[in-house]
């Protein structure tokens, strides 16, 4: 007899992760359900080349109108849909943001978990579920690298309720066992980053000055250091941790990490931009070869609480889900570097 194709159901089908890992399952023969919010606008720009890509043929991408803050779309949507595996990527992802909004954050962030979960209580305790956790909750490191044993120390609104969700993670794995899991995953990006996160930021803004769209970027602290990965590895290490024989949490990560300004430098240097940097503190600025000046620092990018470095150990991934980032920064930059200027020359 024919083996049934899994279906899996994502929250944050829209954002960057929630494209990747769509087109990812959609790969392995997964029926795909996603969860969108309403808009007054259109936002589904990342998935649209998945829907235009069905046309004429079986439809294995569907979605549903859903808020992880509304508990009844959540429990109609998994009554419905009856998945074998649950992603959980929906949430208010920025974190300066969430010292604006921090009970919106922390309602979407930390009691959306618990809703889903509670839901798997209720409807199938078989359904598999992945938390989408963040290296944010090592906030002020406590040591360096970081791996699953490293105390967490969040230091904003959004880091906090990422680990409320850990923890109610673990405990409904524990309480009810549910193959419930966390990935700890430290910063990942592409062509699909929000705009407003520093790498996008970075390479559309210098991809926008080379070509004369743009004169000058605005940006905060120059010296936060991250670990940052491609997300198109990440979502297949979400999919391996829902496919290992055992409900465990993983760091994944690249383990190395680069400054804000090492990152704007290498963005620089593939686009053949020679940048000299002059000034200290907020007043630090880079010029271009015509001495004009394209970056500058300003004062309401900075964060209240800083996350001054994060470097990520993903050892424990790569032993036991032999997963390892197949990206590295140079290819990664290269990758959101040809996407924009594609843009730009449309
Ligand atoms: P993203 O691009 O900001 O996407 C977030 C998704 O969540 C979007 O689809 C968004 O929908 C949806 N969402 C927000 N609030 C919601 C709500 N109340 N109900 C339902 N959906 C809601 O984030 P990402 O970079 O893909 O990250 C995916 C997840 O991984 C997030 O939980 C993030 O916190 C976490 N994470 C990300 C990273 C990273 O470096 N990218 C690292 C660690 C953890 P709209 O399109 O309608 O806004
Ligand atoms: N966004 C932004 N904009 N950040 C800036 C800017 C700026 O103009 N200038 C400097 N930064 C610094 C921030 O202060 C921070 O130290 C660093 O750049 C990275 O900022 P983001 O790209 O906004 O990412 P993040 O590290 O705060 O959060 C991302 O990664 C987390 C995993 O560690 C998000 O994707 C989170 O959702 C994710 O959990």
């Amino acid at each position: 007899m024919k083996k049934k194709n899994k279906t899996a159901l994502i929250f944050g089908v829209t954002g960057q992760d929630g494209a990747y890992l769509s087109k990812f399952l959609l790969k392995k023969n997964y029926v795909v359900h996603g969860v969108k919010r309403r808009h007054s606008s259109i936002n589904t720009y990342r998935i649209d080349d998945i829907y235009r890509d069905q046309f004429g043929k079986k439809k294995n991408f569907q979605l549903h109108y859903g808020d992880v803050t509304d508990s009844l779309s959540i429990h109609n949507i998994i009554k419905k849909v009856k998945p074998n595996e649950i992603y959980n990527l929906a949430a208010q992802s920025h974190v300066a943001v969430s010292f604006e909004l921090p009970e919106y954050t922390t309602n979407a962030d930390a009691l959306g978990t618990l809703r889903i979960l509670e839901t798997i209580v209720k409807i199938d305790k078989n359904i598999k579920f992945y938390q989408a956790g963040s290296s944010e909750m090592f906030g002020k490191v406590v040591e360096s690298p970081q791996n699953e044993k490293t105390p967490f120390y969040p230091r904003s609104p959004y880091g906090a309720a990422k680990l409320y969700s850990h923890w109610i993670t673990i405990n409904y794995r524990e309480a009810y066992k549910l193959f419930a899991c966390n990935g700890i995953l430290f910063n990942h990006e592409s062509p699909l980053r929000g705009e407003t996160f520093v790498t996008k930021k970075i390479v559309s803004g210098l991809c926008r000055i080379k070509n004369g769209n743009q004169k000058k970027l605005y940006l905060g602290n120059l010296y936060a250091k991250r670990d940052w990965g491609h997300a198109e590895d990440y979502v297949e290490a979400m999919w391996k941790i829902l496919q290992h024989n055992m409900a465990d949490d993983f760091v994944i990560s690249t383990g190395k990490q680069y400054s804000i300004k090492q990152f704007i430098n290498m963005v620089a240097k593939q686009l053949s931009m020679k940048l000299k940097w002059k000034g200290a503190g907020i007043n630090e600025k880079a010029y271009d070869e015509n001495k004009n000046c394209v970056i500058e620092c300003n004062i309401k990018y900075f964060r209240k609480s800083e996350v001054d470095t994060l470097q990520g150990d993903y050892s424990k991934a790569k032993k036991i889900l032999k997963w390892k980032p197949k990206h590295n920064i140079n290819s990664l930059i290269k990758d959101m570097v040809d996407h924009e200027l594609n843009l730009l020359f449309k």
